[in-house]
């Protein structure tokens, strides 16, 4: 069976944490998809919130993980688009409850807030944790 892809991108601000990033999904044992950005070049954190849209609604991927400086501007980014739930995280317990409650698709990161190590275990929580489906199914199916 082919392991499942996990998309990821950033901007300028996040590239460093992406590549930490990259290796902990690839070591949790899933494939990555990475759409950039590949350098410390100034760029602009929606069109990399776009590249992973992208890729989710085109079936490439079912989830991914979005990183700019503080994590605020790219999910805002994301969560313009129908279908996309991307959860800012900043600890273990909202890593958690965005998968449980929300069935977040997209994990968000600040890579000048959230320390390597801390980012590693959020990425790992999110990718480990079902969503609960109950109460929140329908709360999700009013989000769109
Ligand atoms: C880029 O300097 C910075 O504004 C961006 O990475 C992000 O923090 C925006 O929300």
């Amino acid at each position: 069976m082919s392991k499942e892809t996990i998309g990821i991108a950033a901007d300028h601000g996040g590239f460093f944490l992406k590549r930490a990033i990259a290796e902990e999904i690839e070591a949790a044992g899933y494939q990555v998809l990475d759409l950039g950005t590949d350098s410390e070049k100034s760029v602009d954190y929606p069109d990399y919130a776009e590249k992973l849209v992208r890729a989710i609604s085109d079936g490439s991927v079912k989830k991914g993980v979005l990183v700019c400086g503080t994590g605020i501007g790219i999910s805002i980014a994301a969560n313009r688009h129908m279908g996309i739930r991307a959860a800012l995280c900043y600890d273990k317990e909202t890593a958690v409850l965005a998968r449980q409650h929300n069935d977040a698709n997209i994990l968000c990161l600040g890579g000048r807030k959230t320390a390597e190590s801390q980012a590693r275990q959020l990425v790992a929580l999110f990718l480990d944790t079902e969503f609960e489906g109950g109460r929140h199914e329908r709360r999700v199916e009013k989000l769109g």
